[in-house]
This record gives structure tokens, C-alpha cells and sequence, in this order.
């Protein structure tokens, strides 16, 4: 069990509680037209999801001598870059059978040519990232991957275990891109591996940040880096939106509650 009166998992779930964006609502109805789809993928794809075996793969790279914390990561990253555990595929590979089954072809999501077009908020994002990823201490860079990246805004709700994810066919059956734009269920085999291990590798991630960021430096600095996360992630966001052409209407939309102070 996960403390949630922890200061610092407290800290981050107040950072986590705004891991929505106005306009996802609009991404998850119907409405969108292909190219808006094409789009909004196509920046997911380049700004973290292609690279984040990688990504996770820096982070360990800093990990000193700590077999339990060094195993966990390199158990995520072995499910992200082979799909092993899943007996599924690379995570960033079917994510792109995922996109064949919107009709997309592989072409759309070429590295050089996606990377040249993103934009600003999302290559700064990227950078950021890539950068932060190598830089110390090793448990900003692993809770940045681990919970804020990975993480989404029900963080909370699932820790509270009053939201259970759906898994498996249902997750499938219920997705917005099987319901609303026509994937085909056989091409969803993301979210049946997000499914199957997911859950573990949320644990393993509040778990390594409670028992690691005992010293009130890095505590500071690993909250600090993911408030850093979520002000980057809202620009990335608020760019594709503009990208979409999607407008804010504020009479629906507040604006976000400002994260909580940190010692
Ligand atoms: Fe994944």
C-alpha cells in the first residue's frame, strides 16, 4: 500500500491531478477529422512514445548500486522495448499497428521527417526530457519517467483503488478510437499490454520514490522536477491543440488549480 498522506507522494499527486488537458474531451469524442487524428498521434509518437525505451533506459543508466530499484526499471524498459512480459511486441511498434488500423501508414510517422515538423512546445518537451532523463539525482529522472510520463490523471483514484482501469477487451471494446474512428480491436494490442502490466509497474514506481527521497533535498527536487513535467506537458498539449485548431471555450473549460506550494 501506498501512503497518500506521504508528504511527498501528496506533492506529486497534486501534480498529477492536473494531468488534464481542456482539450482532451475533443479527443476522445467523435468529431475529429483524419489529419486532426494524424496529428495529434503523430506528435505522441515523436515526443515520448517512440523514445521512451530509451528514455527509460538513461534513467537506469544513473541508478547506483540498488539491485531492487535497477531491477524494476529494467523490467519496465525490457516490456517497453521488446514486449516481453506481455508476449506482445515493442510498445512504440504497436503503437504504430495502432495507427495502421486508423488507416495511417508507417510513412506518417517517419523520424526525420515527424521530428523537422513538431511543434516548438513539443520538441522543447522532447528535449527536456531526453535531457533530464541523465541528469542527477537519479530519482527526479526515474519519478519523472515513472510517475509523471507513464503516469496519467488518475493516479490518485487508482492509488485510493476507487478507479480500476478497465483491462484486457474491455479496455479494447470501450476505446474511443475502436468506437468513435474505427480501429479495428485486432490492432489495439497497446492497450491489451498496458493492461496486462501496467498495473505492477505503477507500484514499482511509488514505491521506488517512497523509499528513495527520504532526504528532504531530493524529495524537493524530485517534486520540482515533475511540477517543471506538467508545466512543459500542459505548452506540448496547448501547442497540438493550436496544431488541431482545436479552441479553448472557456465558459466550459477553468482554468487549471495551481499546484501545491513545495517546502
Ligand atoms: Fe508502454
Amino acid at each position: 500500500m501506498i501512503p497518500l498522506t506521504h508528504p511527498t507522494v501528496q506533492r506529486l499527486l497534486a501534480i498529477m491531478d492536473q494531468k488534464h488537458h481542456w482539450a482532451y474531451p475533443a479527443l476522445t469524442r467523435p468529431g475529429l477529422t483524419r489529419k486532426q487524428l494524424l496529428v495529434h498521434f503523430q506528435h505522441e509518437y515523436a515526443t515520448y512514445v517512440r523514445d521512451f525505451p530509451v528514455l527509460l533506459a538513461r534513467a537506469l543508466g544513473q541508478v547506483p548500486d540498488l539491485p531492487d530499484v535497477r531491477r524494476a526499471l529494467a523490467e519496465n524498459l525490457y516490456e517497453e522495448q521488446t514486449g516481453g512480459l506481455s508476449k506482445s511486441a515493442p510498445h512504440p511498434e504497436l503503437f504504430l499497428r495502432m495507427m495502421e488500423g486508423l488507416g495511417f501508414s508507417r510513412d506518417d510517422f517517419e523520424e526525420s521527417a515527424l521530428d523537422r515538423d513538431l511543434h516548438e512546445a513539443a520538441a522543447s518537451y522532447k528535449q527536456w526530457l531526453r535531457a533530464r532523463s541523465v541528469e542527477s539525482p537519479w530519482q527526479a529522472a526515474v519519478a519523472l519517467l515513472t510517475i509523471f510520463v507513464e503516469g496519467s490523471v488518475n493516479e490518485r483514484a487508482e492509488l485510493e483503488g476507487s478507479y480500476v482501469r478497465r483491462r484486457g477487451e474491455d479496455a479494447v471494446k470501450h476505446h474511443a478510437l475502436v468506437v468513435h474512428y474505427g480501429c479495428p480491436p485486432s490492432a489495439m494490442q497497446l492497450v491489451r499490454a498496458h493492461g496486462d502490466v501496467e498495473g505492477g509497474h505503477r507500484g514499482d514506481a511509488w514505491r521506488i520514490v517512497l523509499d528513495h527521497t527520504k532526504d528532504e533535498t531530493i524529495a524537493k527536487i524530485v517534486v520540482e522536477t515533475c511540477m517543471d513535467a506538467l508545466a512543459r506537458w500542459q505548452r506540448y498539449r496547448d501547442g497540438v491543440a493550436a496544431r488541431l485548431g482545436i479552441e479553448r471555450d472557456h465558459s466550459l473549460t477553468a482554468a487549471p488549480p495551481v499546484v501545491a506550494a513545495t517546502r
